[in-house]
């Protein structure tokens, strides 16, 4: 059966509760409680509220489930929700890292874990995948998305949702997900969290609301309203998003759910009077349930009247959230056995999220220093040497802890004489622990610089405005990269980070983000070979906070630059100087900066080499009509295996539509396949191109319609952004 269909019983179940309920109990069913003291929960639910957050155990999900199913008039089960974001007890690596796995199966394996250690303690409703595109590693919140294209963010965002839901919501280790934040979050002005974020609807719907489409093709349970405004409007009030597109256009059928207090904020929004108006407003726009608990007073009585709210717009949210609750048996199996509730990490589950995060790092650059051999004389300096802060953003205090990078190495190479010297923390330090790091350098064979941004620098409310290392850290890097020693630097860190303070002095550089509880392990057997670094940096890294948005999938405009940072005064005489000087002079760009982020999304090296040979079409073009009926053609490459050790390449396809009604990306990333290659071996890797890859969403006609336009696209195929090989194919 569909993972959204009924069955009968469940269908006149919903409509038969629907047909008994009084007013207050169905705007009691709309609403989730946020943090409320115990004995106030309790009261609430005998009121009939229809979720709750999780109350920390089993044993305390069946006490307030009994309260609901037993004690209630109409029994209706709760929902019982939790931010499962990468882990409930063995943590995985943050979004953003898995998204640089550019692994989708990694995404799902790490879901599918989470949500059997959630569900056993009785969570059957999660405030996750957030599938934000941001393009402004300001904003904290990157660290929960998939980075800043929105076709990796589609694909990861679908492969979380089928890890969380799993072919059945009934299915005991199978839990609802919910896909956030609807819409246009993560382009908040500046990067600073919850700040407006105006956008086209060009801009809006080729890039913000894609991967929620997808997410909705997929069958997500769940939308949660975002914090924003869009075109003045906040998500929680916007009735042409959250009931135009995502209801009608769309047809999702599951439930949408407020942001904490979001319905509250409207208030300071400027655009409902008080907390009654906001309310009224925002089930109006189509929310179905408000997250907060503020749609009942304390006794449990209704707030909004029925001339207040129109009865079917009430049924349809209270039909929606009966729909869930049956779709996940909970109305058959409220209850959760606690004797089986996971309480810490299996083997099994340690070894998944090992081997994720190993999966997730990303070389940014190796002279040939990395992998090392653990041998002789090796220093150990910066905060994150001896720091076990590498769960990230949004873990909760249950979690299984890491350790430290220092402690791994110590037991897994006892004969290693590892010294460590901390050189600088995240904050103000004393200068003298650089002197101290560099006395210590000599007679060593290698450092190790463990360097980055503590995990609550990202997530929620933690924008930065300066993206370089925190403290003293880049002085510690070139203190260290004096010395002469060879060394390598591993970053551990929420979000891409400007490096050119002392990226040229680095001989090898390793991101390693926050990995979660097996983060010291995988990075010990990335540095040492035991495992590959091939991820791929699914954000760019910018070269100076200033440059900020950079982004790969960007408009050519009217005046693209060849160079940039040419700071020197030239003298450009329009009249006599001839085009080629003044071509250059008006470009686009900066004077005081190179051209392009430092390092590419996409970009990461690994152990290996790929040679890239044959990319090939099955053929050349293809008529609107025949991409209409569903026909594509195949894009294929030979990737060969050049490098002394088996190893894994992401073969990326990116295509330009070069002559469009409206200006489009330079490049944009349409498919994508990590694939294993042995040493010397040849693999062909084929990807699909059809009306999905080739169109856009012609907003100037009607903002529903996607088109493909007849013209030439170059079709780029290779294992990065800029190394790869050009085809060239025909809509005709
Ligand atoms: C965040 C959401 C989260 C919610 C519940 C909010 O502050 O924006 O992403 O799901 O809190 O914890």
């Amino acid at each position: 059966m569909n993972n959204e269909e009924l069955t009968a019983t469940d269908r006149d179940r919903v409509e038969g509760l629907l047909r008994s309920m009084t007013w207050d109990e169905k705007l009691a069913q709309m609403q989730v409680v946020f943090r409320p003291d115990l004995a106030e929960l309790e009261r609430w639910i005998r009121a009939g509220v229809g979720a709750i957050f999780w109350p920390r155990s089993a044993a305390a999900v069946n006490a307030f489930q009994r309260v609901a199913v037993e004690q209630t008039r109409l029994g209706i089960p709760l929902l019982v929700g939790l931010d499962v974001i990468h882990g409930q007890r063995t943590i995985a690596p943050t979004p953003l890292a898995m998204a640089a796995s550019f692994d989708p199966d990694v995404v799902e394996r790490t879901a599918r874990l989470a949500a059997a250690e959630a569900a056993s303690g009785g969570v059957n409703w999660t405030f996750s995948p957030m599938i934000d595109v941001s393009r402004d590693p300001r904003w904290g919140r990157v660290v929960e998305g998939f980075g800043e294209d929105p076709y990796l963010t589609a694909v990861m965002g679908a492969a979380m949702i089928r890890g969380y839901q799993g072919d059945d919501l009934r299915e005991r280790s199978s839990i609802a997900a919910t896909v956030k934040h609807f819409v246009g979050y993560g382009h908040a002005e500046g990067g600073r969290d919850y700040n407006t974020a105006d956008m086209s609807e060009h801009l809006l719907r080729n890039v913000y609301l894609e991967p929620f489409r997808a997410a909705t093709a997929a069958g997500v349970a769940a939308v949660m309203a975002a914090f924003n405004t869009i075109g003045g409007k906040p998500m929680h009030a916007h009735r042409r998003l959250l009931t135009g597109v995502l209801k009608d256009e769309w047809g999702m059928r599951g439930v949408i759910v407020g942001d904490a207090d979001g319905v509250g904020n409207l208030v300071p929004h400027g655009v409902a009077a008080d907390l009654l108006d906001a309310l009224r407003q925002s089930v109006r726009a189509g929310l179905d349930v408000e997250m907060g608990g503020s749609l009942t007073d304390r006794g449990g009585r209704a707030l909004l009247t029925s001339e207040q709210l129109p009865a079917d717009r009430v049924d349809d949210a209270v039909r929606r959230i009966l729909t869930l609750k049956a779709r996940l048996g909970l109305f058959d199996q409220p209850y959760v056995p606690e004797s089986a509730e996971i309480t810490e990490p299996t083997r099994q589950a340690r070894a998944l999220v090992r081997a994720a995060a190993a999966r997730s790092t990303v070389l940014l650059k190796n002279d040939g220093t990395l992998p090392v051999n653990l041998a002789g004389r090796i220093l150990l300096t910066g905060p994150y040497a001896t720091s076990t802060d590498h769960l990230g953003a949004w873990t909760q205090s249950f979690a299984a802890p890491a350790g430290s990078i220092a402690g791994e190495l110590a037991s897994r190479y006892p004969r290693v004489t590892f010294t460590i010297e901390p050189g600088a923390g995240f904050y103000d330090d004393d200068p003298a622990d650089l002197q101290a790091v560099a006395s210590a350098a000599a007679g060593q064979d290698l450092v190790l610089v463990f360097a980055g941004e503590p995990s609550h620098l990202s997530g929620e409310a933690a924008s930065r405005s300066d993206l370089r290392l925190p403290g003293r850290q880049e002085e510690l890097i070139r203190a260290v990269a004096a010395t002469g020693v060879p060394f390598v630097v591993v970053l551990i860190n929420g979000r891409p980070l400007v490096t050119s303070g002392w990226i040229d002095a680095a001989p090898a550089v390793l991101e390693a983000w926050h990995l979660g509880t097996e983060a010291p392990a995988a990075i010990v057997d990335v540095l040492t070979g035991a495992a590959e670094p091939a991820g791929r940096l699914p954000m760019s890294f910018p070269r100076s906070t200033g440059q900020i948005p950079v982004y790969y999938a960007h408009e050519n405009t009217g005046r693209a630059a060849t160079t940039g940072g040419t700071m020197r005064q030239e003298t450009v005489d329009i009249g006599l100087a001839g085009p080629a000087n003044v071509a250059e002079k008006y470009t686009s760009k900066y004077l005081d900066l190179e051209l392009g982020p430092q390092f590419d999304f996409g970009h990461g090296g690994g152990y290996t080499t790929f040679r890239h040979t044959n990319p090939r079409l099955s053929a050349d073009r293809l008529s609107r009509a025949a991409l209409a009926n569903g026909e594509q053609v195949e894009v294929s490459v030979n990737v060969t295996n050049t490098g002394g050790r088996d190893g894994d390449e992401v073969v990326q396809l990116y295509v330009r539509d070069l002559v469009s009604s409206v200006a489009q990306p330079v490049r944009l990333l349409v498919a994508f396949g990590r694939r294993h290659v042995t040493v010397g071996e040849t693999i062909t890797v084929s990807f699909e191109l059809g009306t999905e890859q080739l169109g856009f969403w012609d907003t100037e006609a009607n903002p529903a319609r996607f088109t493909v336009e007849p013209g030439t696209f170059t079709l780029y195929i290779g294992g990065s952004l800029h190394s790869t090989q050009e085809l060239t194919f025909e809509v005709v």
